[in-house]
């Protein structure tokens, strides 16, 4: 675990004045060493006989983590302590994964072994590859990667046991290196083209890039621009302290549950358009929209209560200032499409258009909505080549760094305990029991 300052303690008192009484309460206060110290309430029910209440968690701290620290007020992202524009600008995205693994930037040494335990586990045990056969050709790989993730575990009995850090070790290697060849092939499964092996002399997007976009027919040219500008988007998309996905691996995995299930969980929760599945959402919303004419037109529905329909690739539970990711990505989109011609050009237009009127309008200004990390992504993949419905794979191939090392930090806890939330009970309370022939 990386070292960090310690944590201090202190304590705060809290009023209660409900109808049925008036409580004072001491409540202990956890230090943190960035952000808001947190009120402990573990104790809260024992001694008041409370629950807290706090619908999508907008409050409330589910754990420790020395992991990713974001300042949403700021538009502040660390990973370990380096901001995501030094991380985006200077390292690889192995380079990232090890330091979220690990908590330090590896020495040249310390790479060398990790690029070798990575490169021993890139490719499947075949007969995964039959596994793929079940699925329908026009299945979306999304509900691949979730069938296949999970199926890990019944290949790889020597790394499901959670209390063997060895196991531990070996499970998130394979995790991190064998998701790039089992979304290859997600996608080579739907096109129907046979399945590209890994090349482990390769970078780890350019191995991805080959796996995605040869042929056996043909010699396949990588492209270093192309290979570089992925390896970024990975980077920024690795990890992002407890986000939807994130939570619910670490949930999954305050169970017990073995790796591979607790990173299927990870997949399945960031498959939601509100969530992961937004990249993919954006780009159809602006493939909707056409023209920037119709641009007022999808604002004024994006405002109306009335209107179900939300700007996708907008909005964020904690930036209330700019995603810095999303500034990062719109400056690689600048390098992309000039490097994959104009085709998404317009496209791209039309993204730089509704932010900028996005931002001048006061619905979103008044609520704090800015790009969020979904906005601009999709227009680059799409100008790489890659299918609206590979977006969010390569989202879940980017964030298995993160949750194995958010599931790492939980699973090396000293103290484990399964996540068991309690409730508001809103419903009836207990009532005979009428036989149907007596029913009205
Ligand atoms: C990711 O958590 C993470 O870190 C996630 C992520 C990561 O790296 O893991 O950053 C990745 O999931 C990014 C978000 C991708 N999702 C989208 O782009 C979908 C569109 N955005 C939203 O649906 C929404 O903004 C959320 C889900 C992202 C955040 O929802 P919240 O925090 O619950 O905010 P909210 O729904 O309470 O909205 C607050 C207000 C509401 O208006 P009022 O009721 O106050 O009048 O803002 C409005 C909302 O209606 N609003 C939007 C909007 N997002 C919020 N209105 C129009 N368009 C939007 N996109």
């Amino acid at each position: 675990m990386a070292k960090h300052e310690q944590a201090g303690q202190g304590t705060g008192s809290i009023t209660l004045n409900d109808n049925s009484r008036q409580l004072q309460l001491e409540l202990p206060v956890l230090k943190a060493t960035q952000g808001p110290d947190v009120i402990d309430v573990r104790g809260l029910y024992r001694d008041a006989g409370y629950f807290t209440y706090d619908p999508g968690f907008t409050s409330t701290a589910s754990c420790d983590s020395a992991i990713t620290f974001i300042d949403g007020e700021k538009g502040i992202l660390l990973h370990r302590g380096y901001s995501i524009e030094t991380l985006a600008e200077n390292s690889d995205f192995l380079e990232v994964a090890y330091l979220l693994l690990f908590g330090e930037l590896p020495t040249e040494q310390q790479r060398a072994v990790f690029d070798e335990e990575i490169a021993t586990h890139t490719m499947v045990d075949e007969q995964l590859i039959r596994f793929y056969n079940g699925f329908r050709r026009d299945a979306h790989p999304m509900a691949i990667m979730v069938g296949v993730v999970g199926a890990l575990s019944a290949f790889y009995h020597d790394s499901l046991d959670i209390h063997d850090p060895d196991q531990r070790h070996i499970a998130s290697m394979r995790l991190i290196a064998k998701m790039p060849t089992i979304a290859a092939m997600a996608y080579k499964y739907t096109r129907g083209q046979p399945f590209v092996y890994p090349r482990n002399e390769l970078g780890y997007a350019e191995n991805f890039l080959r796996m995605m976009f040869s042929v056996p027919a043909e010699d396949y040219r990588s492209n270093p621009v192309l290979s570089q500008a992925l390896d970024r988007i990975f980077i920024l998309h690795a990890d992002h302290e407890q986000n939807a996905s994130t939570s619910t691996v670490r949930l999954a995995g305050s169970s017990q549950a073995n790796p591979f299930a607790c990173i299927a969980a990870g997949i399945a929760s960031l498959w939601g358009p509100a969530h992961g599945g937004a990249n993919e959402a954006v780009l159809k919303m602006l493939m909707e929209i056409g023209s920037k004419d119709r641009i007022g037109e999808y604002i004024a529905r994006a405002r109306d209560k009335n209107d179900p329909f939300r700007l996708m690739g907008f909005g964020h539970r904690v930036y209330k200032n700019h995603d810095p990711r999303a500034r990062v990505l719109r400056e690689s989109a600048h390098a992309v499409l000039r490097e994959m011609g104009s085709e998404e050009q317009p496209l791209f237009e039309l993204a730089l258009e509704l932010e900028r009127m996005a931002l001048e309008d006061d619905y979103f200004i008044e609520r704090k909505l800015f790009p969020n990390v979904d906005f601009y992504s999709g227009i680059i993949l799409r100008a790489m080549g890659f299918p609206v419905s590979m977006f969010t794979v390569l989202f879940a191939l980017a964030r298995t760094a993160g949750w194995v090392s958010q599931w790492n930090e939980m699973i090396s806890e000293p103290v484990q305990r399964i996540g068991r939330p309690r409730q508001r009970y809103i419903g009836y309370g207990p009532r005979e029991f009428i036989p149907r022939d007596k029913r009205g």
